[in-house]
């Protein structure tokens, strides 16, 4: 089949090779590993979990992301143009999938950042000081009887992440990325290793990495391959959006896979810090989603200069959750500017405001709308979130996966990662995973969980 024709590139590229995998690190690493891993963990029964969610990252997440990567590098585009430009039809609707995604994820994702940075505020007026040891279970419980403050830390954080894609391509964001994400990591590295020698410790290790299967059923494998596609950045286009900026001579396989690598070990080094607390101070490890909100501050208020790493903790926090959040953002955008000729100027500031609107029942879900329940006994920002991780990226993922395996062929996929002189060493490996282990793995999750099989 002979490769299709492509308009050139008129989009901005990545300033370096490294600045495309640390903005696709980025996206990956923010509120999915620290906030959302460890609580799902915890209500999955911990070690099953975990090692089933390792086993969702290696089958299907590293071959997903090296797929998406390639479609978005081959065509240029934003998910809808890629598909439409790459076969038309109904295919076009996966791009949609995504874009619709993105803006039913974003939704909710400023609401948790909120929190994050509510919680940066406290930080600076010194709340996790050690006077104030006590206090730290009620902080979360405050801030979610507020309404008010929950939008206004939500507004903020939606402003933020719009200001920065209004900047186009994301030259500062590259710049701070850099600096930013491994002393997230050293950061994480310490507390977890704080962990680990706490009276709690062996009971966290336990927890994570002893597996008990008769704690784990198949909607914990749902959720585990939901959260380790959420993780990831896929299923929905983000990564196929950033690799439509990627140059020739990026060497995606190697990106793709440091890509996961590092999103893996942040969230794993995030349960080690956050399940030591929880067995520490004898609370549920099933806590739910406060769970990082209520136990990590109590470590901040027991150790020297507590609060002084309680702010830097909190401030990379928020940071990581912003170069999440403006992969969000930036999968609807590029569609709106591209397919629709929106300057990006509109399309941003419009498309934002939206997206903070729809999250506005997020917002109120832990107070005004505490009785309302959309799926089982979940508020609307649980639910919503529970559809677009548990529904949308799965399916998304399944359709990618088919696509890349069978419509695109993996032969000419193998043909765009080698364009820059790369050599794709694990080729058969990938062409397998891709093309038959991937789809129908998350096809069986997904229709056994939908009572379809
Ligand atoms: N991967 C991000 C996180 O872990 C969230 C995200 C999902 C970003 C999907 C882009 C696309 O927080």
């Amino acid at each position: 089949m002979p490769i299709p024709q492509r308009s050139k590139p008129q989009r901005g590229l990545w300033s370096s090779r490294l600045g495309f995998v640390m903005a696709s690190a980025g996206s990956a690493v923010g509120l999915g590993n620290i906030w959302k891993f460890p609580y799902i963990t915890g209500m999955h029964g911990g070690g099953a979990f975990v090692l089933f969610y390792i086993f969702c990252i290696l089958v299907v997440g590293i071959p997903l992301m090296l797929g998406e990567m390639v479609i978005g590098r081959h065509t240029h585009k934003n998910p809808v143009g890629a598909f439409k430009s790459l076969k038309g039809g109904a295919w076009t609707a996966v791009g949609w999938l995504g874009v619709i995604a993105g803006f039913v994820i974003l939704s909710y994702y400023g609401v948790v950042a909120g929190w994050a940075v509510d919680y940066l505020w406290l930080a600076l007026r010194g709340a996790f000081g050690s006077q104030h040891a006590s206090k730290v279970p009620e902080l979360f419980t405050e801030l979610l009887s507020s309404d008010l403050r929950q939008l206004f830390w939500q507004a903020v954080f939606m402003a933020s992440a719009i200001g920065i894609v209004l900047g186009g391509v994301r030259k500062g964001l590259e710049r701070a990325n850099k600096i930013m994400m491994p002393i997230l990591f050293l950061i994480l590295v310490f507390l977890a290793g704080y962990g680990i020698f706490s009276p709690g410790g062996p009971a966290a290790l336990h927890f994570l990495f002893y597996p008990d299967w008769s704690k784990f059923d198949s909607r914990g494998m749902l959720e585990a391959l939901g959260q380790a596609l959420f993780s990831l950045s896929l299923g929905m286009g983000a990564m196929l959006t950033y690799g439509s900026y990627a140059d020739e001579k990026t060497n995606l396989p190697t990106a793709a896979f440091s890509v996961s690598f590092m999103d893996t070990c942040v969230a794993l080094l995030s349960g080690i810090a956050i399940f030591p607390i929880v067995f520490t101070y004898g609370m549920l490890p099933a806590g739910g989603p406060g769970l990082v909100f209520k136990t990590l501050p109590i470590v901040f208020t027991r150790m020297p200069a507590g609060n002084m790493f309680a702010v830097l903790f909190f401030l990379l926090l928020v940071f990581a959750a912003l170069s999440s959040a403006i992969s969000l953002l930036e999968v609807v955008v590029s569609y709106y500017c591209d397919e629709q000729k929106w300057s990006r100027h509109k399309a941003t500031l419009l498309i934002g405001f939206f997206i903070f609107l729809f999250g506005v029942p997020s917002a109120l879900s832990n107070n005004l709308l505490k009785e309302f329940h959309l799926i089982g006994d979940r508020n609307f920002l649980d639910s919503v979130d529970f559809l677009a991780s548990n529904y949308l990226l799965p399916l998304g993922g399944l359709l990618i996966t088919v696509f890349t395996g069978w419509v695109l062929t993996t032969r000419l996929a193998k043909e765009e990662i080698e364009k820059g002189a790369v050599r794709f060493h694990f080729y058969p490996v990938w062409h397998f995973l891709i093309k038959y282990i991937s789809p129908v793995l998350v096809a069986i999750v997904f229709l056994h969980t939908v009572g379809l099989l």
